[in-house]
């Protein structure tokens, strides 16, 4: 590089720095010091990968046409900034800062787009399927705090695909199916009939389904059962269970695959009698395991 060319290259990087530094003082004023703190340390990330890229104008004009596009698909049923946010690993990675590892407490995953509030309550050994296709599986466990104290009356939701790939609300005509909610019992169990997980794909009909493909990447989710568990005085826990086995668990497109929350579903040779007595049609079945153990709130 000469002389001039070195002089260039500082004036230039000064112009970008100085730019950085305007935009970061321009947030002095705020009197809220968190948003101030978000919008300063986002500015200086920002620029930093705008730099280290030398991201061109063309790659500057399809970002905004991205974002653009993203929010034109997103209504209150598709959200399309939560799926981005998921693909990139954020989700999952402000899941892993605000819940942090605690003892032995059960570790969280991604919440997903098709949780619905009102889920159906069931009984413990009632079935959460609704009818729903898929092979009967009976899941249970206990809910515990970190001392192995059992925590009765545990609010547990739980929601699931069905073996097609599809949750109910996926379908435009209301119908209710794959959900439901339960509480533990006085020595903190629980139990329902649910479905073998199948894997299916996070929706990418839309731009993020297009950055994926683009990418190389598949949108794919390995199989899985969402759970959430709430206790007054514990952490509420956002998860859910995968199988052992399934190829996809290591390529789920959400990074949500934590090694502790992989379960046995332990397939039942036909015949076997089910726990509860019932009889099923179609004859096969699998069960599951899972011990939930929730931290103290705050903790
Ligand atoms: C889900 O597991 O339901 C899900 C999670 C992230 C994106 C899409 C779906
Ligand atoms: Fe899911």
């Amino acid at each position: 590089m000469t002389k001039q060319n070195h002089n260039v290259a500082n004036e230039q990087a000064a112009v970008e720095e100085q730019l950085i530094q305007t935009v970061v003082d321009s947030f002095d004023n705020c009197t809220d010091p968190r948003l101030k703190e978000l919008m300063q340390s986002l500015t200086k990330h920002l620029h930093a990968f705008i730099r280290d890229v030398r991201l061109t104008e063309p790659e500057w004009n399809a970002a905004i046409e991205f974002l653009t596009a993203a929010g034109h698909i997103t209504d209150d049923k598709r959200q399309e900034f939560i799926l981005l946010s998921d693909v990139f690993g954020a989700s999952m990675q402000t899941i892993n800062v605000n819940n942090e590892v605690h003892d032995n407490a059960t570790e969280a995953t991604v919440f997903g787009p098709f949780f619905v509030d009102d889920a159906p309550r069931i009984e413990n050994g009632g079935d959460i399927s609704g009818g729903a296709p898929g092979q009967p599986c009976w899941v249970e466990g206990t809910v515990k705090d970190t001392e192995g104290n059992p925590l009765p009356g545990a609010r547990i939701e739980v929601w699931e695909a069905d073996e097609e790939g599809f949750y109910d609300v996926q379908h435009s005509d209301g119908r209710v199916y794959g959900r439901a909610h339960l509480y533990s019992d006085e020595n903190g169990a629980y139990s329902f009939w649910g479905l073998t997980p199948t894997p299916y794909p996070i929706p990418h009909d839309g731009p993020v389904g297009r950055l994926l493909e683009n990418a190389g990447r598949s949108p794919m989710r390995a199989s899985h059962l969402h759970f959430m568990v709430s206790s007054a005085g514990h952490r509420t826990l956002v998860t859910h269970i995968f199988v052992t086995g399934d190829e996809l668990l290591t390529q789920d497109s959400v990074f949500g695959v934590k090694q502790s929350l992989i379960k046995d579903f332990v397939q039942q040779p036909l015949g076997t009698p089910t726990p509860d007595g019932r009889v099923l049609d179609e004859g096969s079945w699998a069960r599951a395991q899972f011990d939930i153990v929730l931290p103290p709130e705050g903790g």
